[in-house]
């Protein structure tokens, strides 16, 4: 099988330390989607997670809760393993650094690179940071001799101690990287560590004498092997390296590893070095992507707010979490999470866009077909354009997540579901039903079919059990996660539809504030001590001074697209406007004769006030009211109305 069409994909291992939160659980979450894609690309796949149960870090957070270090690794691995599982995470293995498996291969190449003299013996002298396990260069410590990175007091150490020999690797590395610039992404990245490289590499120390929690170093057990040294191999191990009927015979150098920023220099640096002494390929990429904040603030135990992905799972479900970690901020750039934002996606793009396409569609096909999907009918010009759009946004989802560009991948994805949204507006499928235009009311409900059948297809990857309910909804046999590319519009045989269960029911905002959202902000107030009275009450809202938000969120404000238009006798202001809220028709009286001629407003998308109370006017009743914009000078006096700058769905939701 060709390189190309294999793909390894790996997630650090993590610390058994702590409890899995957000952070790890993105990683993973991106991670599984990838494989996902990628299996459904055909592409012979391998998807590797573990825990990184070794080092000093391990051994003084067992001992600070009176249990041994592999007690306190046997606890915490469950932890992630039922998170991946809850998470809907498809690993095809589990490595734990404290596995046989992987403690020999470690052995192996410590031997190999010992004899080849890459790793030799010698002395070192320099300050440590037990919580990060590094040695900090003494131009990078901080004031009072404590750690750039978490501020923590570093400890002087001398130690006899085992170093391999990266300087050796300098210029390989930068020749392999100049001849592979997209082997570090994002590109910010592949500069930092150029750059990085050509300011010198130094030997590395490899093993410690300190502790005793780590592999012994073979020959002379009083060193352990330092626990990046043995980290980074799992990489190879979990292939079975060095074996010759390996796993690692097909997917190395296939490799990708997706990592934080905070750990890209160990994988970009020292473990190219490690793996060029081995005469093996460096991996062909590497991924670093940014850091999430809470709410603004660094996620921390003290501070009360480090985000739960079980808890996450549970009130919002595992798919919505997903989306939202991957649609929300551009993989590799810092983000923050803010549960409130979450709430605000599920309802604008889960429960209105994909939720609402998916409702409509099968409520025709039951109203109007009873469930049937009609066989296909030739196309016209309308259905051939949304046709084209679906194979233009599959080859484009492709294109993006080679580059690992979720966020940018999900919004094509969803351009395709607004278009789908659009195409109802468009050929108005219940006139058709009314009107007893059958043929064409097939055209409309079958292209439908297949445009919902293609979002599936192409979320699955993200949201895997959305994807399944969207397929069994479709009555479509089998199972979407067996589809393979090249996909087709037409190639099923007709089906019935099963209405089920909505796929993402809407939350209401303001209860969520008067309920989930002061339960956080209580959180956050008990974690400082109880000190936190003034903020008790934390408000989300960004516009303070005049209203609350509360106040705002009353006013029920929509989008809708005018229908037709009829000048009110007698009146030389007014207009009656019947409009179109997807969900339903309404009559508005407004005043704007003066400023716009009928067939300039026909077919325009504007803001409506819904939950205004009707009133007559004129002799017509008035369900609502539009919204316009007038110029502050009466002598020019002009009016704009609102409207949107992109296709929503009528009916959308203005926040
Ligand atoms: O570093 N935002 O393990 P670790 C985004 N054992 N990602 C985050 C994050 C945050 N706030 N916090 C954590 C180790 N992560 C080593 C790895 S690999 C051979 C050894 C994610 O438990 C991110 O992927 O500290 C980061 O790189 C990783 O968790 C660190 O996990
Ligand atoms: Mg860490």
């Amino acid at each position: 099988m060709s390189e190309r069409n294999t793909f390894y994909i790996t997630t650090p291992i993590y610390y058994v330390n702590d409890v899995p939160h957000i952070g790890h659980a993105y990683t993973t979450i991106a991670a599984d989607v990838l494989a996902r894609h990628h299996r459904m690309l055909g592409h012979r796949t391998f998807f590797l997670t573990g825990t990184d149960e070794h080092g000093q870090k391990i051994q003084q957070a067992a001992s600070a809760k009176g249990l041994t270090a592999q007690q306190l690794a046997d606890q915490t691995v469950e932890n992630f393993r039922r998170l991946w599982k809850v998470l809907n995470i498809t690993n095809d293995d589990f490595i734990r650094t404290t596995e046989e498996r992987h403690e020999r291969v470690v052995q192996h190449i410590f031997s190999k690179l010992l004899e080849k003299g890459d790793i030799y013996l010698g002395s070192y002298e320099g300050w440590y940071c037990v919580p990060c396990e590094t040695y900090v260069p003494e131009a990078q410590m901080g004031e009072g001799n404590t750690c750039p990175d978490c501020g923590r007091p570093l400890q002087k150490m001398t130690e006899e101690s085992y170093f391999f020999r990266m300087s050796k690797y300098e210029k390989p590395l930068l020749e392999y990287y100049e001849s592979h610039p997209e082997a570090i992404l994002p590109k910010s990245r592949y500069n930092e560590i150029v750059s990085f490289i050509k300011g010198g590499l130094k030997d590395q120390s490899i093993s410690r004498t300190t502790l005793t929690w780590g592999v012994p170093v073979p020959g002379d057990p009083k060193h352990v092997v330092y626990v990046w040294f043995d980290a980074l191999i799992n990489y190879l191990s979990a292939l079975g390296y060095p074996d010759e009927n390996g796993l690692w015979k097909t997917f190395w150098p296939a490799c990708h590893h997706l990592v934080g920023k905070d750990i890209i220099r160990f994988h970009s640096v020292v473990w190219p070095a490690l793996l060029m002494a081995l005469e093996l390929e460096p991996p062909r990429m590497v991924f670093a992507h940014g850091w999430w904040t809470v709410d603004g603030d660094k996620m921390s135990k003290s501070k009360g707010n480090v985000v739960d992905p079980f808890e996450m799972a549970d009130v919002y479900g595992v798919d919505p979490f997903r989306y939202f970690l991957l649609r929300e901020v551009p993989f590799g750039l810092d983000g923050d999470f803010s549960e409130r934002a979450m709430v605000q996606r599920i309802n604008s793009d889960l429960a209105n866009d994909l939720g609402n396409l998916l409702n409509r569609t099968l409520q025709m096909m039951k109203k109007y077909r009873d469930g049937l999907v009609p066989s296909a009918v030739s196309p016209t010009g309308l259905e051939l354009s949304v046709r084209r759009m679906g194979e233009e946004v599959t080859v484009q989802v492709d294109d993006l997540l080679e580059r690992f560009a979720f966020d940018e991948a999900l919004k094509a994805i969803w351009s395709f579901i607004g278009r789908a949204n659009k195409y109802i507006d468009e050929t108005m499928p219940w006139k058709l039903g009314s009107e007893g235009k059958g043929e064409e009311l097939d055209r409309v409900l079958r292209t439908l079919f297949e445009a919902l059948k293609l979002a599936s297809q192409l979320v699955y990857p993200f949201m895997p059990e959305c994807a399944s309910r969207i397929w069994s909804q479709l009555g479509l046999p089998g199972s979407v996660s067996d589809c393979r590319r090249p996909w087709s519009f037409d190639e099923m045989e007709p089906v019935k539809v099963e209405k089920g269960d909505v796929l993402f029911p809407r939350i209401d905002l303001a209860k969520w504030d008067e309920t989930r959202g002061r339960l956080l902000a209580e959180r956050v107030a008990a974690a400082q001590g109880g000190q936190g009275s003034e903020g008790d009450d934390m408000d989300y809202s960004d516009h303070e001074e005049e209203i609350t938000i509360d106040l705002f969120k009353k006013v029920e404000l929509r989008v809708a697209q005018v229908l037709a238009v009829e000048p009110v006798p007698k009146a030389d202001k007014l207009y009656k406007l019947e409009l179109d809220l997807g969900y339903e028709k309404r009559t508005i009286v407004s005043g704007i004769r003066e400023f716009y001629q009928p067939d300039e407003l026909v077919g325009k998308r504007i803001i409506v006030i819904c939950n205004l109370k009707p009133s007559v006017i004129r002799g017509v009743k008035s369900n609502g009211m539009l919204l316009a914009a007038e110029s502050p000078s009466t002598k020019n006096f002009t009016l704009g109305l609102l409207t949107v700058d992109r296709d929503v769905p009528l009916g959308s939701r203005i926040h």
